[in-house]
């Protein structure tokens, strides 16, 4: 797979009202990465599933969707979208009971994002407080929890930016990479340029500062 890719930010449907700016991984995105690193028939895992794009993909092109997520509204949105809606539970990654997920060919997903400065709790849908090293804390235990269910020679993709904020600068994906890293072995990232990103109706929901993003790239070694 190449390095770098440019695509254009979209998605095919609206959220329900209430919902339209929240933040949603465009599924041409998702769609290269299942199509590079999964067959028709793998189960594909979101941990931090959303309003299911990794899993609606997923399912379009005939894998199998498994999906977690904290926010219920999002949880009944997703089943809503999937010929499989039980494959969608609510629950906390941080304290993931995995027994009834099969072994996954991949993961493909967008953790909740902080920005260093910040004191929310993106774990807890920005309740409660957190600082920076707290979250990186969250994000290595999320993940290690994930382990047992990635199957031997599989992949795991996170979506993630670097966030630069009135001049700030939170290296997000950097910091992410080296945490997850101790996990999962890191094989490198895919730069992902946003066409047409000076449109300002996508209220920045891309890129926080950027006008591209980043997909790391990990495996488990043991295939
Ligand atoms: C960046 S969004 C994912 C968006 C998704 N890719 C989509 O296209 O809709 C991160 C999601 O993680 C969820 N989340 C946050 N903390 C969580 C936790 N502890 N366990 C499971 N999901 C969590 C949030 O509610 C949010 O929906």
């Amino acid at each position: 797979m190449q390095t770098h890719l440019s695509l254009e930010y979209g998605h095919d449907d609206d959220l329900p009202a209430g919902h339209v700016n929240e933040v949603r991984t465009p599924p041409t995105l998702v769609e290269r990465f299942l199509e590079a690193y999964t067959e028709p028939g793998d189960a594909v895992l979101d941990p931090f599933a959303g309003y299911g794009t990794t899993l609606t993909v997923a399912e379009r092109l005939d894998r199998v969707p498994y999906g977690v997520e904290y926010e219920q509204e999002r949880v009944s949105y997703s089943r809503d979208q999937l010929t499989a809606p039980e494959n969608v539970r609510q629950g906390d990654v941080l304290d993931l009971d995995s027994s009834w997920l099969p072994a996954c060919a991949c993961c493909f997903t967008s953790p909740p994002f902080m920005e260093r400065r910040d004191h929310r709790n993106p774990f807890r849908n920005y309740a409660g407080e957190s600082s920076y090293d707290e979250y990186l804390d969250d994000i290595e235990t999320a993940f290690t929890r994930l382990e047992s269910v990635i199957a031997p020679g599989g992949t795991v993709v996170i979506d993630v930016v670097n966030m630069k904020y009135e001049g700030r600068v939170t290296t997000l994906a950097w910091d992410i990479a080296e945490r997850v890293g101790t996990v999962f072995d890191f094989d490198g990232e895919v730069v992902v340029a946003w066409e047409d990103s000076d449109d300002h109706d996508r209220n920045g929901a891309f890129g926080y500062g950027y006008d591209h993003s980043y997909c790391l790239v990990f495996s488990t070694g043991e295939g």
